[in-house]
């Protein structure tokens, strides 16, 4: 269980409802830099630096923003501004337009640790957030189980978090979140921990979800795996080494025309070496999918 994520995920219910898409950019971060104070005590490191980053608003269309860097580069920081979970030292955040104050249900986060409620079967994780908004009993049930559905769970609503596997539980993570029908999730390296066919089936997950005009969210995914990065991303966001900076935005190819054969097959391996060589520079030794 995350434990940050108990207090600071509960969604801002007395937000009034989302605004409806504005014209401007989803997300836009303008100069944000973040020092963290020092062990010590005395002095702070910066642990990025200006970042200025737009998220346009593409009516009709799902996008998926990867943002792929070394370790300790800064991605979680990013991750946790845009959600509001931690305050830039420099810099803003905007959100359809609005500065980004605080959390907020419409922007939910799924970690790399499972975060579901261990007390809590897999129906009522999911109804979590429609609880706490008032949601009625029938509505939220049928809103989830359409969900638990969605995420491949059918079957499962009844089972709880030690029964089931660590796909499952993000399966669940990603449910409960979708369930607040949020205008942004933020996945902090969600699949990390699993194995590598759970994986490739969470990321056909992703990949589908983003993609689908209906739910018209905007998913930001941060891994340090390049085929992650080049399998899931509408456009990839290649930070440096700490302080994170933006070296580059690189557009992904078209989710029509991304297939695992293509990615087995080298078929981005131009994009890939692209990725590599800024991450890396020429460096020997540069292994595509091990940038962490
Ligand atoms: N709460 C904190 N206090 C002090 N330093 C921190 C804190 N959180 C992160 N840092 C430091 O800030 C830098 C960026 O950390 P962050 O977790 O954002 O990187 P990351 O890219 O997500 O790393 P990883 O790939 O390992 O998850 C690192 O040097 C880290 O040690
Ligand atoms: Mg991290």
């Amino acid at each position: 269980m995350d434990e940050q994520l108990v207090p600071e995920q509960a969604p801002d219910f007395a937000a009034a409802e989302p605004p409806a898409a504005a014209a401007g950019p989803v997300i836009e971060l303008r100069g944000v830099s973040k020092a963290y104070p020092l062990p010590t005590g005395r002095g702070s490191r910066l642990a990025i630096n200006d970042i200025n980053l737009t998220i346009e608003n593409v009516p009709g269309r799902g996008q998926c923003r990867v943002i792929l860097g070394p370790s300790g580069c800064g991605k979680s920081t990013i991750l946790k501004i845009i959600a509001g979970l931690l305050e830039p030292t420099t810099g803003e955040v905007l959100v359809d337009g609005q500065a980004v104050k605080g959390p907020s249900r419409q922007r939910g986060m799924v970690f790399q640790s499972y975060s579901s409620f261990p007390w809590l079967n897999v129906l009522d994780n999911v109804r979590f957030g429609l609880d706490l908004a008032g949601v009625r009993r029938d509505e939220g049930d049928d809103r989830a189980l359409e969900l638990i559905k969605r995420v491949g769970l059918a079957g499962a609503e009844r089972l709880y978090p030690k029964n089931l596997s660590g796909g499952m539980r993000q399966r669940v993570a990603i449910a409960r979140t979708l369930a607040c029908q949020p205008r942004i999730i933020l996945m902090d390296e969600p699949f990390g921990a699993l194995d590598p066919k759970t994986r490739r089936e969470m990321q056909d997950l992703v990949a589908d979800l983003w993609s689908d005009p209906d739910l018209d969210t905007t998913f930001v995914f941060v891994t340090h795996d390049v085929d992650e990065a080049i399998f899931l991303a509408d456009k990839i966001v290649v930070l440096s080494a700490g302080p994170g900076t933006i070296l580059a935005e690189l557009e992904a190819p078209a989710p029509t025309d991304r297939t695992r054969q293509g990615l087995a097959t080298g078929l981005y391996s131009e994009l890939e070496r692209r990725v590599v060589e800024l991450i890396y520079g020429d460096r020997d030794g540069a292994v595509p999918g091990g940038a962490g």
